[in-house]
């Protein structure tokens, strides 16, 4: 981070404050730091503790030394402009290309990568209008930087909160680093919710999965400049805006659909529970209740992973092992029998994994390498996973 100049937009929501740990780190890193403070911002903090940390005049105004041309100068003279917090407003601005402020001017005026880090209320992030403003931004080539779930500053939880340091600063790093970052461009086929295997017209057999691990992963590679195929069993969550997503019901649907997107993709994750077995027989109409018992015959559905780890080529492959027992020695094995690269390991022993909040992920790789992701809302993990990832994509370049 040494001598990097980086150019920070503050906006005003009550995440205002983070923004002064994150330059306060960035500073101690040897960063070049100036910052921009929209009017709403100063409503939060002053300009005062940003000019204090960073040794340098805080901006304010496009009219506070205009002979200076603050928006077009600020621009060209750092490495990278980072919004962070980014408010539902200047993600639309900039989506829309409104320049009424020193911060949605030098935005516009940017050459250099933009980093926007949303936090807002949950309602506000979901809104299809501030999801389409993402999608613009992303398909621009701007690293959005998703907002983690927790407790909001209305008193209540959801997604909203703004990115851990962590976060912001590997996403920094991961542009001055790559130029970019290494998903953007990238193709990405992600399979995720359960299966459903039908006996008849209303009844079936599926699992608890509800496809929110590989809905967050859709969302967060979406947010890297990746284009993102999602490949989603029945659940009644909804899928990202923007992401084309393929709805399906049965393993086999699931299969076709993996081997006619996933094939070839620059990086596959396959999170969905895929019933292993199906009913032999499927009842035209109901099956009609008697007092005898029932005895099902079930065959094997088709392996999607292994399949697609048989035609590998070069893509990038990922699993998840959902264990109850010996979880890494079953993960391993799967891992090699699929000819994975990666394999993401949950205990689902503790009621974690399927259909909660909470996960608690370790990736394991192909050459014996680990990556503890910890425990935290399947939002977090999907960034920590895609972090892990993006190294070793980067490494194998
Ligand atoms: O959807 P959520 O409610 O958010 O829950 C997330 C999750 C717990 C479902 C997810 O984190 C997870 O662990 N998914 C994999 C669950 C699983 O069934 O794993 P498995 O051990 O049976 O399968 C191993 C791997 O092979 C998985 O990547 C699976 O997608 C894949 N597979 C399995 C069987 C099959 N017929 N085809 C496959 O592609």
């Amino acid at each position: 981070m040494k001598d990097t100049r980086v150019l920070l937009g503050v906006t005003g929501g009550i995440a205002a404050y983070k923004a002064a740990a994150l330059t306060s780190t960035l500073v101690q890193a040897g960063a070049i730091v100036d910052v921009i403070m929209t009017a709403e911002a100063e409503r939060f903090i002053t300009p005062l503790t940003f000019s204090s940390l960073t040794a340098r005049p805080v901006y304010t105004s496009l009219w506070d030394a205009p002979e200076r041309i603050p928006h077009i100068r600020l621009v060209r003279e750092a490495h990278v402009v980072i919004v962070a917090p980014a408010t539902a407003n200047i993600l639309g601005k900039l989506a829309n290309g409104v320049a009424d402020d020193l911060l949605s001017t030098a935005l516009l005026a940017a050459r250099i990568p933009i980093i926007v880090a949303p936090a807002m209320n949950s309602a506000m992030y979901e809104h299809p209008e501030t999801q389409a403003h993402l999608q613009t931004l992303s398909e621009r080539g701007i690293t959005i930087v998703a907002p983690e779930s927790g407790f909001l500053a209305e008193r209540e939880s959801g997604v909203g909160r703004l990115a851990s340091e962590e976060r912001l600063l590997d996403a920094i790093r991961l542009v001055i680093s790559s130029g970019n970052g290494v998903l953007r461009g990238k193709r990405v086929a992600i399979t995720a919710g359960p299966t459903r295997e039908p006996m008849d017209p209303i009844r079936h057999l599926s699992n608890a999965s509800t496809g929110a691990m590989g809905i967050a992963l859709a969302r967060e590679a979406t947010a890297r400049g990746a284009e993102v195929t999602l490949i989603l069993g029945p659940t009644a969550l909804l899928p990202p805006a923007g992401v084309r997503t393929i709805r399906v019901v049965t393993a086999q649907q699931m299969f076709d659909a993996a081997i006619a997107d996933a094939t070839g993709a620059d990086l596959t994750i396959a999170s969905a529970a895929v019933a292993d077995w199906r009913p032999a027989e499927q009842s035209a109409q109901k099956l009609k209740k008697s007092d005898a018992d029932l005895n099902v015959r079930m065959v094997r559905n088709p392996d999607i992973l292994k399949t697609l780890g048989e035609r590998k080529g070069g893509t990038f492959l990922v699993g998840f092992a959902a264990e109850t027992q010996a979880h890494e020695e079953n993960a391993l094995e799967k891992l090699r029998n699929k000819n994975l690269d990666a394999i993401a390991v949950n205990d689902v022993s503790e009621e974690r994994g399927f259909g909660t909040v909470e996960n608690k992920l370790t990736l394991l790789f192909a050459g014996g390498e680990r990556e503890e992701l910890g425990t935290g809302s399947k939002p977090l993990l999907a960034a920590r996973m895609l972090d892990a990832i993006a190294k070793r994509m980067e490494a194998a370049k």
